[in-house]
């Protein structure tokens, strides 16, 4: 596969049909970025676009150019040339499997031979994702919310050869948001994620504003947010810490302060 080096969003129209407002959005290589907006203002409607590496033809009428060009059919329609991974918040891949077996399977399907070690390697990923450990031997369906999706983020991450990866509102699941980000842009990939979650959003580079179906804003984080992004994930990392224990039967005696003033 060509390497994917930016793709860009260009102007369609909102649910009135007012024509959005920028002149083009590209996204480079490494970057993420977060969508944001009230419930049905239309943040899946742009993944999806982007997803189908929309011509004109979805609701929006955007248009996705890949390395700033119109992209060959084979692009769109070869199931063979994934461009595109998502993780949404239905879980597709559950069947009655065991971990162990699934990943092979996803290995072989990728044309990638199993290296010794990996499935392991892909399964201690996940782990540190989540609080719950997930061993080889389970069967998907009996892993938690967050035990799968943490598995999937581990799976995007390592096996799938994905360039662009789209996440929609992962944030519920109990999974280590921070931990799961970092996993995935380690791969120099283009990550856009629709999140309801301060801490995620101010943790990517930039923010697509929705509103009414049409991207009204695009904003740069600064670093003054950035840095109010890694005191949220330290609170986000104690809530989950004291959750853990909670379920694990422990009593909570001490309460840890992070005091730093920004
Ligand atoms: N620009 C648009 N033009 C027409 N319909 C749109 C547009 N954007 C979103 N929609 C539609 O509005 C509905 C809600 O959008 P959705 O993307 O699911 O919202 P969200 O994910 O923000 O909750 C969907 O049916 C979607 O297809
Ligand atoms: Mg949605």
């Amino acid at each position: 596969m060509k390497e994917i080096k930016k793709i860009t969003i260009l102007p369609g129209f909102n649910k009135f049909g007012k024509k959005e407002n920028f002149e083009k959005i590209d996204i480079k290589k490494g970057e993420v970025i977060a969508i944001v907006g009230p419930t049905g203002s239309g943040k899946s409607q742009l993944l999806y676009d982007i997803e189908k590496i929309a011509q004109k033809d979805t609701k929006s009428k955007r248009k996705i150019l890949i390395n700033g060009k119109t992209p060959e059919k084979e692009w769109r329609f070869n199931p063979k040339r994934k461009l595109i991974a998502s993780l949404s918040q239905t879980m597709n891949f559950l069947t009655d499997m065991r971990v162990r077996d699934f990943l092979k399977l996803h290995l072989e399907s990728r044309g990638k031979k199993t290296r010794k070690g990996l499935i392991e390697e892909v399964i201690k990923e996940a782990n540190e994702i989540t609080g719950e450990a997930i061993s080889p031997e389970m069967n998907l369906l009996n892993l938690s919310g967050g035990q799968s999706r943490a598995l999937m983020v581990s799976d995007i991450a390592n096996i799938s050869t994905s360039p662009v990866i789209l996440i929609d509102e992962i944030e519920n699941a109990g999974i280590r948001k921070e931990k799961a980000i970092e996993v995935l842009i380690e791969e120099n990939k283009i990550v856009l994620i629709v999140t309801h979650d301060p801490c995620l959003a101010l943790s990517a580079d930039k923010r697509l504003v929705i509103k009414n179906g049409g991207i009204i804003k695009i904003i740069e984080t600064s670093s003054k947010e950035k840095e109010i992004a890694k005191h949220l994930n330290w609170i986000e990392g104690y809530n989950l810490k004291i959750r853990e224990k909670i379920r694990r039967g422990e009593k909570i005696d001490k309460l840890e302060i992070y005091c730093k003033t920004i």
